[in-house]
This record gives C-alpha cells, sequence and structure tokens, in this order.
C-alpha cells in the first residue's frame, strides 16, 4: 500500500480537486484505493456527497474503529479536526492508524488542510509520497520554500522515506506570458528542492467546477474534457513514478 498526501499550506491551488481526481483515475486502473478528507472544511466530503457521522476526527481520537468509518472507499473529515492537540507522540497517530488496513488497499489518498499544523504532519509522517499543488502565480510560489522546509522537518523527526513525488501545476493558463514565466520559475524551484515538476499540468477548466457542482469527479462527469484529459494523464505519470521507485 502507498499512502499520498496531497499537500500546500495555501489554500485554492486544487489540493481537494487533485486528490477526488486521481483517486477516481487510480480507480478506473482497477487500483484499491481508499480516499481520505484531513481537512476540517470538509471540502471533499461536499464533494463525494459523503456525510461526517463517521469521520477520521473520531478515528484519530480513538473513538472509532478506522474499518468503521469507511464508507464506499472513503473517510469523511470533521470540522473538530481542528481541535487535535499536538502532545507528544501525535505526529504518528494516522500512520499507526493506517497499518489496519495496509493489505486492504493498493493506495490511500490524502486531502489536507490549508495549514502546517499537526494535522499536515500526521498526514506526511503516514505518507509515502507528497503531491505539492500549486498555481503559477507569485503568492503560490513563494510558500514553497516554507513547505520543502517542513518537509524535511518530517523527514529528520518522523518519516525518513517521505518523498516529494513532485510539483503539480494547477488551474494553468499557458496562452499568459505570466503563466509560462511561472511555470519555468517553479521548474527551477522543484530542482531546487530536489523533486521534479510534473510534466502534467492540470489546465483551467470549467468542467472541473461544473464536475464539483454536480458532486461528480471529471471522469464520470466528462472524461474528454481539457481536465478529464489532464487528470487521465497525471493518473499515469503518478502510476510510472511509482513503479520506478520499487
Ligand atoms: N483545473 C481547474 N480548473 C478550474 N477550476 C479549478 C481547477 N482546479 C480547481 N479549481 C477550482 O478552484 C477552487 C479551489 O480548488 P480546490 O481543489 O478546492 O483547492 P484547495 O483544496 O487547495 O483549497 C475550487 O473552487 C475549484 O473548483
Ligand atoms: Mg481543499
Amino acid at each position: 500500500m502507498k499512502v499520498i498526501s496531497i499537500i500546500n499550506q495555501k489554500g485554492g491551488v486544487g489540493k481537494t480537486t487533485t486528490a477526488h481526481n486521481i483517486a477516481s483515475g487510480l480507480r478506473l486502473k482497477d487500483k484499491k484505493v481508499l480516499l481520505l478528507d484531513l481537512d476540517a472544511q470538509c471540502n471533499l466530503t461536499f464533494a463525494l456527497k459523503g456525510n461526517n457521522n463517521k469521520n477520521i476526527y473520531d478515528v484519530l481520537t480513538g473513538k472509532l474503529n478506522i474499518l468503521d468509518a469507511i464508507e464506499n472507499d472513503f473517510i469523511a473529515g470533521s470540522q473538530y479536526l481542528v481541535t487535535l492537540q499536538n502532545k507528544k507522540g501525535a505526529e504518528f497517530i494516522l500512520k499507526y492508524i493506517l497499518q489496519k488496513v495496509e493489505n486492504i488497499y493498493d493506495y490511500v489518498i490524502i486531502d489536507t488542510p490549508p495549514a502546517l499544523g499537526i494535522i499536515t504532519i500526521n498526514a506526511l509522517t503516514a505518507s509515502d509520497y507528497v503531491i505539492i499543488t500549486t498555481t503559477a502565480d507569485i503568492f503560490a510560489v513563494q510558500g514553497i520554500k516554507l513547505l520543502s522546509d517542513t518537509i524535511n522537518t518530517t523527514k529528520k523527526n518522523s518519516n525518513s522515506y517521505l518523498k516529494i513525488m513532485g510539483i503539480l501545476i494547477t488551474r494553468f493558463n499557458s496562452r499568459t506570458v505570466m503563466g509560462k514565466q511561472f511555470h519555468d520559475n517553479i521548474n527551477d524551484i522543484a530542482q531546487k528542492i530536489n523533486t521534479k515538476l510534473f510534466d502534467t499540468t492540470i489546465r483551467e477548466s470549467i468542467a472541473i467546477r461544473e464536475a464539483q457542482a454536480k458532486q461528480k469527479d471529471i471522469f464520470s462527469y466528462a472524461r474528454y474534457s481539457t481536465a478529464g484529459r489532464d487528470y487521465k494523464k497525471l493518473v499515469d505519470e503518478i502510476l510510472a513514478n511509482d513503479k520506478g521507485v520499487n
């Protein structure tokens, strides 16, 4: 089982959209995938028409067994996630809990909150890989350095196996000069933090918003839209990457 977290402490950079569509795309490749909403805003839970009666907060705090929290290969988020306390050893809770599903799933995909607190540290500690999503703008680019520091600290303290699979540009508009400039810029940053920019970029596409309003993933809503094709290409790239290191 491989655990992949979708990370960026900035909001609006396509984390939730990417977590949702990577999971759906991997399932279309016959992979068994558990999707996990670790964000107190619960956008992913909404996108999946999930409900919070059984949620990851209750699992992390020991009130609910993970096997009882899974519905349709998904574990819902909870607004109470923000109250999770950063006690000694708290960063290992999710890693420990996920061991119980190790023999059931090929992949666990984790959607994370726009913050670098104990929730995100739990995700990083439990992960084999992180995918950094970013938009091609200056504030998003500036944040990647801080994010890389957090990843390095996690590697040192609680997960020496953690790898950055790559940086993914989302909501991309290649027609603007700015877009192209930032693409090159982010490529440089990727090299500086010892990772790569995914060959795939996810273009800005109205179909993404429409799919989300209809609570569908991009493949069942509009598989041949630009975003549908981009996410398919990304899933192929992820599978090739994962094979490459095994
Ligand atoms: N490729 C895309 N094209 C158009 N809109 C997008 C795309 N990706 C994400 N969005 C929209 O941008 C907003 C933020 O995306 P989201 O995945 O929720 O980001 P995050 O989880 O990082 O906050 C959402 O309204 C979403 O519908
Ligand atoms: Mg989100």
